[in-house]
């Protein structure tokens, strides 16, 4: 699934949100220690960043290299390119010894992974019982009732047979994704619980969050342009005066811990 990633790494840098400190504080709480932070499917670094305010240091990987091009280089993030899936021995070369992580975090890509393998990597990794597990994705962006109903007729209509299937597991915020862990301290399931990013963005930008999308990628492949000038003009319409906005995008994360598996 990384090679969807691949052609427009730098369009995903420029136009994809990051996300709420309360995110990171709440998930930070859930952990007894802060030493080392794993990132998997880091893309341009989104979540690696934030999480590196918090962990001593924090190894960031994906599977595409051109994804991590475009990643913001910090003193205490190490970015490593991996195979989709890791071997035994690959993981322990390029992430870490058996028991030694805290936080494993993959944001916004969970839907893309071998999940059996992936857990077995990760209850690897983590220290026991404590070691959380924090996955979240982010759906569609609200941003006004008319640029919202462009959106939601072209989302459905026009981009839906470009999606993956593993895209339901997003549109269902992540409610029916596998997810086999325990529930954190202080609460009494694995979510998803909700936040909200906010993005401030004009209608290039959102334009370009589009282009983002591994749907407009494989349209595109296919001969396929989705945004093509009437659409465009029907988003410029409704935008308005040419100014920026607000754009919602709604948040849902599923967190955990390892136990003594
Ligand atoms: C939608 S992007 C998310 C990037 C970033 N984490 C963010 O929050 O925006 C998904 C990322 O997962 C990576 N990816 C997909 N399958 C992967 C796999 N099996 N192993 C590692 N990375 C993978 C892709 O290359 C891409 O960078």
């Amino acid at each position: 699934m990384a090679k969807h990633f691949v052609k427009q790494a730098k369009q995903y840098a420029d136009t994809r949100p990051s996300y709420p400190p309360q995110l990171f504080q709440f998930i930070a709480s859930k952990t007894p220690s802060h030493h080392l932070a794993w990132d998997v499917g880091t893309g341009s670094g989104q979540a690696a960043k934030s999480i590196a305010a918090i962990y001593k240091n924090v190894i960031a990987t994906d599977a595409s290299e051109k994804q991590l091009e475009f990643a913001a280089k910090l003193p205490n993030v190490t970015y490593q390119h991996t195979p989709s899936t890791m071997s035994m021995t690959e993981l322990e070369q390029k992430v870490a010894p058996q028991g030694t992580i805290d936080l494993v975090t993959i944001a916004q890509a969970l839907h893309w992974f071998d999940h059996p393998t992936f857990y077995k990597q990760v209850k690897w990794v983590l220290k026991k019982p404590h070691g959380v597990i924090a996955a979240w994705c982010y759906n569609v962006p609200r941003l006004s009732y008319e640029v919202d109903k462009v959106f939601d007729k072209f989302y459905k209509n026009d981009s839906g047979p470009y999606w993956d299937p593993a895209r339901k597991l997003v549109d269902d915020n992540y409610r029916n994704i596998d997810f086999p862990f325990q529930p954190v301290d202080g609460v009494d399931h694995t979510g998803p619980f909700e936040f909200v990013s906010e993005v401030v963005m004009d209608l290039e930008h959102y334009l370009g969050y589009i282009r983002s999308w591994s749907a407009y990628q494989t349209a595109k492949e296919k001969g396929v342009e989705l945004l093509g000038e009437e659409l465009v003009g029907k988003f410029k319409v409704a935008w308005g005066e040419n100014e920026p906005k607000v754009a919602k995008f709604p948040l849902y994360l599923r967190i955990g811990r390892v136990g003594d598996a």
